[in-house]
C-alpha cells in the first residue's frame, strides 16, 4: 500500500475514462473518508452531489454546453480564477496549458479542436460518476473559509479515492456553469456550486492521461525561518 506522500506524488488528474461507473460501497468509503477533513469549528461547510445517473451527467453537460453555445463565458455562483492574471502565476498557467495542448499535438491555434477538448469536461472525460460539491451561500458571504474547507474536502476525495483505483479530476470548468449545474439539478437558491470532480477508472491506454505537470520549486513557494 503506498504512503500518503507516495499518493501525494503520484495522483495527477485524468482526462480520459472507461465508461464504468464507480460502485456506490466505494464512493461511500470515499465519502466517509473525505468527511474527516478538518474544517473550520468543524462546520462541515460541503454539501455533495454524487451523480452516476448516465442520463443526469448528460443532462448537465449538454445545457453547460449549450450555454457557451449561446456566447456565455460563464453562469457561475462564484469566481475560482483570478479576474487579474499576475506572474508567476499566469506563467504557470501557460506553461501547464501548453505543456497539455503539446503533448497531444494540438496547435496553439487550432481553436475547433482546443474547444472540443474543454467541451471533454462536460462529457465528463467518459466517467459515469461525478460529485458536485455546493455549499450554503451564508457561508461565503463576507466569509471565505468555507472555500478553504471545501477545498481541503476536494484533495480527501481524491487521495482516498487513489485507495480503491479510482482516479479523478477536479473541475473549476463546472464552477464557471454552477448556476446552470444548478438548474438542472433543480437545486435550491441557498446552494452555490464550488466544484465538481470526475472519478472513475482511468484508460490506461490514452494519451492525454500521462500528463504530469511539473510544480515550482520550494524555493519558489516556500520560505523557512529556522
Ligand atoms: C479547483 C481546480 C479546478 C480545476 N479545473 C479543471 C478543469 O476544469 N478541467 C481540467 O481538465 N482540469 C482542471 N483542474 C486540474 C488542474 O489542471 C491540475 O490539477 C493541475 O494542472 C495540476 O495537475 P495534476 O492534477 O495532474 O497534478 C483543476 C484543478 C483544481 C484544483
Amino acid at each position: 500500500m503506498p504512503t500518503v506522500t507516495e499518493t501525494l506524488h503520484s495522483r495527477s488528474s485524468k482526462r480520459a475514462y472507461l465508461p464504468k461507473p464507480v460502485p456506490k460501497e466505494i464512493q461511500e468509503k470515499i465519502l466517509n473518508a473525505a468527511a474527516m477533513t478538518p474544517s473550520g469549528a468543524n462546520m462541515q461547510p460541503w454539501k455533495v452531489i454524487a451523480i452516476s445517473n448516465k442520463q443526469v451527467l448528460q443532462n448537465i453537460g449538454d445545457a453547460i454546453i449549450e450555454r457557451m453555445g449561446e456566447g456565455f463565458e460563464h453562469d457561475q455562483h462564484i469566481q475560482y480564477y483570478p479576474v487579474n492574471w499576475i506572474n508567476p502565476y499566469k506563467k504557470r498557467r501557460i506553461v501547464t496549458g501548453s505543456g497539455l495542448y503539446k503533448l497531444m499535438e494540438v496547435d496553439r491555434k487550432d481553436d475547433d479542436t482546443r474547444l472540443k477538448m474543454w467541451h471533454d469536461n462536460f462529457k465528463w472525460f467518459g466517467a459515469q460518476t461525478v460529485f458536485f460539491v455546493f455549499t450554503d451561500n451564508a457561508n461565503i458571504d463576507g466569509a471565505q473559509g468555507a472555500l478553504i474547507d471545501c477545498g481541503a474536502y476536494m484533495q480527501s476525495v481524491m487521495l482516498a479515492a487513489q485507495e480503491f483505483g479510482i482516479d479523478s479530476c477536479p473541475q473549476g470548468s463546472t464552477t464557471e456553469f454552477g448556476k446552470v449545474v444548478s438548474r438542472v439539478l433543480e437545486m435550491p437558491d441557498n446552494l452555490s456550486l464550488l466544484y465538481s470532480v470526475v472519478l472513475g477508472y482511468e484508460d490506461k491506454e490514452a494519451k492525454i492521461n500521462t500528463y504530469q505537470p511539473k510544480r515550482a520549486s520550494l524555493d519558489d513557494t516556500v520560505t523557512f525561518i529556522d
